[in-house]
């Protein structure tokens, strides 16, 4: 049945293509921005969370909310400022909505919510389902903000789903690009030990689990969005450098050199998640993309 859909952030990387998904559905699909002019091939709304100023036409009509709207983290300096306007672009924005959704007679049933797997913090080996307890770190506490706001839509009666986000690959822009450019210029490089965990995903999973959420009305709570096969720091390089056909050859980057480099965002290339998926396809999500490789060569052809 067709819906109509309000992406907030919906003109950042996952919103394109989700968009355009939806559409190609069938659904209407409206954004939230805070410059709607920008936005091209849908209805767009303003909202300027800071300033708690939002269109309040925006909710007419939609009977589902996909939440993806929020400062880049890896964009900036971890200052205490930056650390601040990363939560409240995610957490103060739901809550805007929600407060919305209070006063008018809405006909909203449905919150998709983006998290991330940040939620866990650094875990090492132990395989992270989605009973496993928040970690620690700045990653860890704001997820949690985020997810807990999110939450709050259950007291106004909404279905919520929460899809804890990994390692998104996309045939440009977004993590990869970092990736691809040491392999071309230099060699593979490994960060640390390099047997972190990195839960990756591919887009097309990554929008099929956001489309099949909106979808299954019967869907509610929170998901890892990773592929079946997470992989350590050091496989992913090697298997990178095996597509783009260069040499594998890792260079270390010790934890002292990240720290100079990135300060506490080290945390970013650090931080070991090894995911467990099987909750997701067992509530009847099936993955495209399960092999690192098949999704490597996909994303790396169409870039
Ligand atoms: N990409 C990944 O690998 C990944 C991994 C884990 C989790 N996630 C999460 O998934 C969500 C979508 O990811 P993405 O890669 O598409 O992010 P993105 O490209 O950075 O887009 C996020 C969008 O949020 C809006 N936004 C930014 N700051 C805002 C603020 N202060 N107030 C209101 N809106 C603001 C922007 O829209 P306007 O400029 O139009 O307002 C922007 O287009 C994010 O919350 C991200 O943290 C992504």
């Amino acid at each position: 049945m067709s819906k109509n859909i309000l992406i907030t952030g919906g003109t950042g990387l996952l919103g394109k293509i989700l968009t355009k998904e939806l559409q190609s559905q069938g659904h209407q699909v409206s954004i939230l921005s805070r410059n709607p002019k920008k936005v091209k091939g849908a209805k767009a709304f303003y909202w300027d969370v800071d300033k708690q100023e939002i269109d309040e036409t925006c909710l007419n009509g939609i009977d589902t909310i996909v939440h993806l709207a929020g400062e880049g983290i890896a964009d900036k300096k971890w200052t205490e400022k930056r650390k601040q306007e990363i939560i409240d672009s995610r957490v103060d924005s739901i809550q805007l909505l929600y407060h919305l959704i209070a006063k008018q007679e809405t006909s909203v049933k449905s919150i998709v919510s983006a998290s991330a797997v940040g939620f866990y913090g650094d875990r090492e080996d132990e395989l992270l389902t989605e009973e496993s307890p928040k970690g620690t770190g700045f990653l860890s506490d704001s997820c949690k903000f985020w997810e807990d706001a999110v939450e709050k839509g259950s007291e106004l009666g909404l279905r919520i789903v929460k899809l804890r986000i990994g390692l998104l690959l996309t045939p440009k822009g977004g993590v990869l690009e970092p990736f691809k450019l040491m392999v071309k210029t230099f060699s593979a490089m490994k960060f640390g030990d390099g047997k972190q965990w990195f839960p990756w995903v591919h887009a097309d999973d990554l929008v099929g689990m956001f489309s099949w959420a909106v979808n299954h009305p019967e869907i509610e709570g929170v998901f890892n969005a990773t592929a079946p096969s997470p992989v350590t720091n050091t496989e992913f390089t090697k298997t990178l450098s095996k597509v783009m056909k260069r040499p594998f050859w890792p260079i270390q980057i010790p934890v002292f050199a990240l720290k100079i480099a990135l300060g506490e965002r080290k945390e970013l290339l650090l931080m070991s998640n090894r995911t467990d998926s099987q909750k997701i396809q067992k509530a009847g999500y099936q993955f495209k993309y399960t092999n690192l490789k098949k999704a490597l060569e996909d994303v790396i052809s169409k870039g």
